[in-house]
């Protein structure tokens, strides 16, 4: 394993607190809980065990700085300037938030840098612009006998809750806080238990950029206690969440209580078509790559692999070579390739789905099993043989696992079949066939269709899912409209 910088080792040597209204603060009840590298099984820093109390003053928090004159009265070009800022200081601490994201989730250093890091700072940087371009409209309206000026004008929609889950610590943050802040909204952020470390990290930079005191408070705990508290807390005007499904109800059931305003962007089973015309030395690779990103821990991670009977053998076979070749290690070594589970939990969930379908009757053309040794690794795998009602076809592994499954001729079936999921996050086509590329585009029930490429990301795209994949979208103008609220003034003018 690669050493750690002098300033990673400093930063996880204290205790981490918790942000709360510019302070850093221990939990009221003064408890802690390890944080655990899952490359090797041990525990390497301690955080804050926030729950109901901690979530309430952060709370208070955040409604008395939405109110405060210092954030309230910013003029949109100042605060466009300090989401900027924020962008700017995490290129900044590029490497350093690369290597804690490595030490906590456990993916490789690298794909930090130039994935998470920088896309984290993209979307800050992209948000910063639309401070100044959030207006209203001036609307004719069509009452007669009467003279009348109407107007919109959008105003922040408050206090908002973000919980956040440990597949892209600091990329999820980035992606919530971001269009909270351009908006003029406060934040009460909860970080997944399993990764806190790059959070706190960034809430360190938000202050470094000058966010006034209040705007940002940030809660380390469990999702039962600190998370459940804040879904359900009065005060919270915006829940946003991301994580599982079934959290995804809870999290509804909690709202109701105030009818907080709620986005959600959860699970999926993301379909990956191949078709007979598509150019295989751009599509074996693209399925593995679909796959195996973040060691399959990725919502869209295109987890249910069509292909066209003809070429079925050389798709399937191609995309087992290279889950062989694929490197296991630590994250924090630069010849790493793919990273452990973030966690055992998620390793024995994930073995659980593989047991599952090999007694299903499943085969694996590679992979198929944990590495034996400490962390949480699983081996990259292929399953050939399922049927459509598996349980491995059917439900979310979030592991480095796809079921690859053949199709005769594109018809309604295949299509079909790639619909027939709960989920509807993200879809994948290749082919050489525009035509059919678009027309197939336009029949998948998904929030997110690649033709010829995957995880293809970009702040400027709307990004979230049809049926139990979500409600609402993420990034892009499109998440705007969830961080406001349209308020229409009439006036008699006589
Ligand atoms: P989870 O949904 O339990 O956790 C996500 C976040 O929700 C964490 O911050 C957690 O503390 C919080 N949370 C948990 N219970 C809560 C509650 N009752 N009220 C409020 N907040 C709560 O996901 P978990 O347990 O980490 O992973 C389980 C499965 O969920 C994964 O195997 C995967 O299938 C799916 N998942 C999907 C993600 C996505 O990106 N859509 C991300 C993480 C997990
Ligand atoms: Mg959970």
């Amino acid at each position: 394993m690669n050493a750690l910088s002098v300033k990673a080792i400093d930063f996880i040597r204290q205790p981490k607190q918790m942000l709360i209204n510019g302070r850093w603060e221990s939990a009221a009840s003064g408890k802690l809980f390890p944080v655990t590298n899952p490359a090797t099984g041990e525990t390497i820093a301690h955080a804050a065990e926030g729950d109901k109390a901690d979530v309430d003053k952060a709370v208070k928090a955040a409604r008395a700085a939405l109110e405060s004159k210092v954030w309230a009265a910013m003029t949109p070009s100042d605060r466009g300037k300090l989401v900027w800022r924020i962008g700017d200081l995490i290129l900044k601490y590029a490497d350093e938030l690369a290597e804690l994201e490595a030490l906590d989730n456990g993916k490789p250093v690298t794909v930090a840098r130039s994935a998470d890091v920088a896309l984290a700072a993209d979307i800050f940087h992209y948000m910063a612009g639309w401070a100044t371009k959030l207006h209203g409209l001036t609307i004719p309206i069509s009452i007669s006998g009467g003279n009348f000026h109407s107007y919109t004008r959008l105003e922040p929609v408050g206090v908002v809750g973000q919980i956040i889950p440990w597949n892209f610590p600091l990329l999820m943050a980035a992606w919530k806080l971001a269009p909270a802040l351009t908006t003029g909204c406060t934040v009460v952020l909860k970080v997944a238990e399993e990764t806190p470390l790059s959070a706190l990290r960034l809430g360190e930079i938000m202050l470094e950029a000058g966010l006034p005191d209040g705007v940002v408070n940030i809660i380390t705990g469990f999702g039962e206690t600190a998370g459940a508290a804040l879904a359900a807390h009065p005060m919270v005007d915006k829940i946003a969440f991301t994580g599982s499904t079934d959290v995804g109800r809870l999290i509804v059931n909690a709202a109701a209580g105030n009818l907080k305003k709620v986005t959600l962007e959860l699970g999926g089973k993301s379909p990956n078509i191949v078709l007979k015309d598509a150019d295989l030395d751009v599509a074996i690779p693209g399925a593995a790559n679909a796959i195996f990103f973040n060691h399959g821990q990725c919502c869209v991670a295109g987890s249910r692999l069509y292909v066209d009977h003809d070429i079925f053998d050389e798709v399937a076979e191609g995309v087992a070579d290279i889950a062989k070749k694929i490197v296991l290690g630590s994250g924090l070594d630069p010849q790493t390739q793919m990273g452990p589970l973030v966690s055992d939990i998620q390793l024995n969930r994930v073995c659980g789905f593989l047991d599952s379908g090999f007694q299903e009757g499943a085969k694996a053309l590679s992979g198929g099993k944990k590495r034996e040794g400490a962390g949480y690794f699983v081996e990259p795998t292929v399953l050939v043989d399922t049927t459509p009602q598996m349980k491995v076809v059917r439900e979310e592994i979030f592991g480095p696992v796809v079921v690859a499954m053949p199709f005769k001729d594109v018809d309604e079936k295949i299509i079909q079949q790639a619909n027939d999921s709960i989920y509807g996050l993200a879809a994948g086509v290749w082919t050489r066939d525009v035509g059919k590329a678009h027309k197939i585009a336009h029949q998948l029930k998904a929030g997110t269709v690649w033709v010829n490429c995957y995880n293809v990301f970009d702040a400027a795209l709307p990004f979230g899912g049809y049926k139990q994949s979500g409600w609402g979208r993420e990034m892009g103008a499109a998440v705007l409209t969830h961080y406001t609220e349209s308020k229409a003034i009439t006036i008699n003018i006589g």
